[in-house]
């Protein structure tokens, strides 16, 4: 790939240190290979890196980084349709879950499923986030239960996102649920003693696993569980997630600063002092307004608390078959304005700064130099439109396609 020249641009500058984003007008990209050498007003563009490039005129549009959906469950097979009719009917997620469905719906369809059958089912769902401005995603496992269940997950993280043209971390999410033969504390026991002394291991030495995750909740595990997956993600040094506060306090967040873990992620029930602990562990709070919506959820995540403590918040869709089965992005950041609060600048440092933090990626997110060259180009005058049209319209497209 040769440097390209983009002029006459508009760029969203966003601001990780306070969550606030900027235009700037008359601004010039330089790319070259997949990466900005220069992104700025074009009065500061050296002429020595222009001289002879092919050049672009942008004729003012507006230019912002390639999103990052930081927080997916895509690679599945089935759906969970009927469980949301039942939804409607009164049944609650945990009703569901105490009755061998839920994850473990999800689970009979997908543990037996061929890496392919995997592929083939989460390319139109990573097709739809790309469509909707998504550049890099994360997967995460844990629809299997066994060693060659989450392995097939994992590679088909991989292919997919690969197909559909995606920057992606794969997570094992080693501790999602536990397998239905396990009914004994025994047979609990050796599960995770499985998925922390063999089967994380093995994985790694695979090269599949870029983070860990587990559901720390009552109906998930414990936190002298999920402590023995940290440890030896700590041990491999395996950065760390955890699905903390979603459906009651186990002050997860709390558990997860302990470890240095990258992020805490859904949180409606974060206490103040697992606000503090994530704020001095420098994690990121992953917050997933799609969740929170199709379980009816009435307790809101601690907003003021977050921003009074600047613990920096992204925004990602969870996208999963049963508590959020969304493949937009843009909603979901609609949906973090309207139910959780935040600003439209706040959003937007969801999907792109924030989110990078939540993954660990120093090199994506914000159009700077030595940054990935994945940006977005849109036909709107106000960045705000990007959050505030609803469904389809507007759809971005890639800056590389504009010749
Ligand atoms: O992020 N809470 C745990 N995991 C998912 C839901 C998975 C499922 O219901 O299939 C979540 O909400
Ligand atoms: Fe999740």
């Amino acid at each position: 790939m040769s440097a390209v020249l983009y002029r006459r641009a508009r760029l969203l500058s966003v601001s990780p240190a306070d969550s606030s984003v900027s235009v700037i007008n008359n601004a010039a990209l330089l790319l070259d290979d997949g990466v900005i050498r220069f992104a700025g007003s074009s009065a500061d563009l050296p002429r020595r890196l222009t001289r002879k490039l092919p050049s672009v005129d942008l004729k003012q549009q507006l230019i912002t980084p390639g999103f990052i959906d930081c927080h997916t469950h895509a690679v599945f097979a089935g759906n969970r349709a009927h469980e949301f009719a039942q939804r409607l009917a009164g049944a609650s997620y945990v009703d569901i879950a105490k009755a061998g469905g839920g994850i473990q719906s999800t689970v009979r369809s997908t543990a037996g499923s061929s890496v392919a059958t995997l592929v083939r089912d989460a390319l139109p769902r990573l097709l739809a986030l790309r469509a909707d401005g998504v550049r890099g995603v994360e997967i995460k496992s844990g629809y299997g239960l066994s060693f060659a269940a989450e392995k097939r997950m994992l590679l088909a993280a991989s292919a997919a996102a690969k197909q559909a043209n995606l920057r992606v971390q794969r997570t094992y999410l080693g501790l999602h649920a536990l397998p239905a033969e396990c009914k004994t504390p025994r047979a609990r026991k050796a599960f995770v003693h499985a998925v922390c002394g063999e089967w994380l291991p093995k994985l790694h030495a695979l090269g599949l696993v870029d983070a860990i995750d587990a559901f720390l909740e009552n109906i998930g595990f414990s936190s002298i569980e999920v402590r023995q997956l940290f440890d030896t993600a700590r041990r491999l040094r395996i950065p760390i997630k955890l699905h903390a506060e979603q459906l009651s306090n186990s002050e997860g967040a709390a558990l997860a600063a302990q470890y240095c873990a990258l992020s805490a992620d859904h949180l409606e029930y974060l206490s103040p002092r697992g606000v503090r602990a994530m704020r001095a562990a420098n994690m990121t709070a992953v917050l997933l307004p799609g969740a929170f919506y199709c379980l009816k959820e009435k307790k809101l995540p601690p907003i003021k608390a977050l921003r009074k403590h600047r613990v920096p918040m992204a925004v990602s869709t969870d996208l999963n078959p049963g508590t959020s089965p969304l493949s937009s992005i843009r909603l979901a950041m609609h949906m973090a304005c309207t139910f959780f609060g935040l600003s439209v600048a706040e959003a937007l440092c969801g999907v792109t700064c924030h989110a990078a933090k939540a993954l660990g990626w120093s090199d994506m997110g914000q159009l700077r130099e030595g940054f990935d060259a994945n940006a977005l180009v849109w036909a709107i005058d106000d960045p705000a439109e990007i959050v505030y049209w609803l469904g389809s319209l507007h759809a971005p497209v890639s800056l590389s396609d504009c010749a």
